[in-house]
């Protein structure tokens, strides 16, 4: 079409596609054209304002490598990842959250009742539970994927001074459906905000902080694969996390305790615990594969 004008163009767009378009590609195309249009045509967007959004773009480009995906920080600020999430997240199961960029792949595998702790400064953490289907049954050898910061709040590989998979692991669900480790507190961080979406943050008076939390990816065959973070209640940061990944389900007690001999068993470092520790019972609810 020619002559194109603000009333013409958004149907002008939709009618160069082929009749040939996949139905979902052509669905998601209308709708994100509609509003986008939409968008500008009622904020009366400028050119300044356009060419600034832009600038942020190519900057996310810029900075963006094999290990930092400043897109993905933009998806996750503007809380459009927690959005998928919560809409992809089914009722009877526990809620998702963010993946995050921090999770690598090849974690040693280790075994139910094992220390993470090792030689990291800060609170011990005994964190157990069992994962479960949604009608309370156990689930053997479901497979956990876990991950944290250390006390300073920074992942393995983010930080030169731990080893490579520090406060990393590969668990299996035993015939209980059972899982157990020792650990250590993890604590509160800031999403990397010395690129664009820092910008963005402090564009909009907002802090880059997260509360703490152990990551989990929990997958059993035959259940749908469940990404998700564990919170503690206490967390100073829990109303206010940067990229709106708190879930009130996910949020448990960190029980202070003083006694381990009503610790499992199979607990590794049973034997060896003095003084002051925490507890966290959290079991997971995977739903079954549609
Ligand atoms: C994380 O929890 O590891 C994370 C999530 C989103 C952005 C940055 C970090
Ligand atoms: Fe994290």
């Amino acid at each position: 079409m020619r002559n194109v004008s603000e009333d013409t163009l958004t149907q002008t767009f939709l009618d160069y596609m082929s009749d040939d378009t996949d139905g979902r590609v052509r669905y998601l195309l209308t709708e994100l054209a509609t509003r986008l249009h939409g968008f500008i045509r009622d904020t009366g967007l400028t050119h300044d304002e356009w060419r600034k959004a832009l600038e942020l773009l190519f900057k996310a480009g810029e900075i963006s490598d094999a290990e930092r995906n400043e897109f993905v920080l933009f998806s996750d600020v503007l809380g459009v990842s927690s959005l998928v999430d919560i809409i992809n997240s089914t009722p009877d199961g526990t809620p998702s959250s963010v993946l995050g960029p921090f999770h690598v792949l090849g974690a040693p595998d280790v075994k139910v009742g094992a220390d993470l702790k090792g030689e990291n400064e800060g609170d011990l953490v005994v964190v157990g539970g069992r994962v479960l289907d949604t009608d309370g049954n156990p689930i053997e050898g479901a497979e956990l994927e876990i991950w944290q910061t250390a006390d300073n709040g920074l992942y393995s590989g983010q930080d030169e001074s731990q080893p490579e998979y520090n406060l990393r692991a590969h668990m299996v669900s035993d015939a209980d459906g059972r899982y157990l480790f020792s650990t250590v507190r993890p604590a509160p961080y800031t999403v990397p905000d010395d690129g664009p979406v820092g910008e963005l943050l402090a564009a909009t008076g907002r802090h880059p902080w997260r509360p703490s939390h152990l990551h989990f990816i929990a997958t059993a065959k035959g259940f749908r694969s469940l990404v998700t973070e564990v919170f503690p209640s206490d967390d100073p940061y829990l109303d206010e996390d940067a990229v709106f990944g708190v879930r009130e389900q996910l949020i448990m007690e960190y029980q202070e305790r003083n006694d381990a001999s009503d610790l499992p068993d199979d607990l590794e470092i049973k034997d060896k615990i003095e003084g002051t520790f925490y507890v966290v019972d959290f079991d997971f609810v995977l739903s079954k594969e549609a």
